[in-house]
C-alpha cells in the first residue's frame, strides 16, 4: 500500500488563497544558507534569474541558463522546509512552444523539487501557461517590467506611467489570470495601474516596485539587506550587511597581519597519552543485569 506523506510546505493554491485575506510575503533566495534563514518568515521564496546579476556578475538575466537555475533551485529547496519554492524559467527555455516549456519546466520541478515555476510575459504566454497548468505545473506569471526583454524594451523601464500603456498591461494581467496562473508578479509599474489590476483579477499580484496596492511584495534579498552596490528607488534597505561584512573582513585581515589571530583559543594541542594502571571495578549501577 502506498503512503502519502502530509505536505508541510506552502503550496501554490495556499498562496492563491491568501488574496483578500492577508498580504503575501516573499523574497528571493539563491542558496541553501539564506533559504534556511528566511524560511520561517516568507510565504514563498523565488529562485529568481536575477541570480545571474546578483551572484554571477552578469550584465542582465539574458545569459542565465537552465542548469544555473537548477543548481541554485536545488540548493534552496534543500535549505528550506516550510515556504513554497518558485524557480524562474530562464530566457530561451520556454518561449518557443508550450511543449518545449513543459519539457524544461518539468525538468526544473523534477531536479530541484520546487513547487512552482515563474515565467515572464502576459497575453503572449497565455497558451503556454494554460498548457503547463493543465499538466501539473503551477505557474506564476510576471508582467510589467520584464527584465528578460531588456533588449527589446531598450533598458529597465517602469511601465504604465502613461495612460496609453495601460490597456496592453491590463490585457496581460487578465490573460494570465484566465490561463490559470496562481499569481502574477507586477514589476516596475505605476501605482495607479497596479491598484487597478490588483482589484480586477482573481489571482494575487506580487509587487516589486509596484506599490503597496499589490496583494503581496517581493524584493531581492541582497538588495534589502544592503549587500548590493546600487539599488532602485523602490527598495528599502532593512539591513546594512555589506558594511558589516566589510568591517569583519578588515578586522580579520588586520589580526592576521598583526599575528593576533589565531590565538591559543583557536589551535589544536597534542593528544595526551593515557596512563596505564589497574582498571577500576564497574560501579553497581553501570553493571548489566544478567539475562535469563
Ligand atoms: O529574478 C527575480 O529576482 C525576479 C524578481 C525581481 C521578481 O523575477
Amino acid at each position: 500500500m502506498s503512503q502519502h506523506p502530509p505536505i508541510k510546505r506552502y503550496t501554490a493554491p495556499d498562496i492563491q488563497a491568501q488574496k483578500g485575506q492577508k498580504p503575501i510575503v516573499s523574497l528571493t533566495a539563491y542558496h541553501a544558507h539564506t533559504a534556511g534563514i528566511i524560511d520561517p518568515y516568507v510565504d514563498f521564496m523565488l529562485v529568481g534569474d536575477s541570480l545571474g546579476m546578483v551572484m554571477h556578475g552578469l550584465p542582465s538575466t539574458v545569459p542565465v541558463t537552465l542548469d544555473m537555475m537548477i543548481m541554485h533551485g536545488t540548493a534552496v529547496v534543500r535549505g528550506s522546509k516550510r515556504a513554497l519554492v518558485v524557480v524562474d524559467m530562464p530566457f530561451g527555455s520556454y518561449e518557443e512552444s508550450p511543449q518545449i516549456a513543459f519539457r524544461n519546466a518539468a525538468r526544473v520541478m523534477k531536479e530541484t523539487g520546487c513547487g512552482a515555476i515563474k515565467l515572464e510575459g502576459g497575453a503572449r504566454m497565455a497558451e503556454t501557461i494554460h498548457y503547463l497548468t493543465q499538466r501539473g505545473i503551477p505557474v506564476m506569471a510576471h508582467i510589467g517590467l520584464t527584465p528578460q526583454s531588456v533588449n527589446v524594451m531598450g533598458g529597465f523601464k517602469t511601465q504604465g506611467r502613461e495612460q496609453a500603456q495601460w490597456a496592453a498591461l491590463e490585457e496581460d494581467a487578465k490573460a494570465v489570470d484566465e490561463a490559470g496562473a496562481f499569481a502574477v508578479v507586477l514589476e516596475g509599474m505605476a501605482e495607479a495601474l497596479a491598484e487597478k489590476i490588483s482589484k480586477s483579477i482573481m489571482i494575487p499580484t506580487i509587487g516589486i516596485g509596484a506599490s503597496a496596492q499589490c496583494d503581496g511584495q517581493i524584493l531581492v534579498l541582497e538588495d534589502m539587506l544592503g549587500l548590493s552596490p546600487r539599488v532602485p528607488k523602490f527598495v528599502k534597505e532593512f539591513g546594512q550587511i555589506g558594511a558589516a561584512i566589510e568591517g569583519a573582513v578588515a578586522h580579520y585581515a588586520q589580526d592576521v597581519r598583526a599575528r593576533a589571530f589565531p590565538t591559543n583559543d583557536h589551535v589544536y594541542g597534542m593528544k595526551q597519552k593515557k596512563k596505564k594502571g589497574i582498571p577500576l571495578k564497574k560501579s553497581a549501577s553501570k553493571r548489566k543485569t544478567p539475562t535469563k
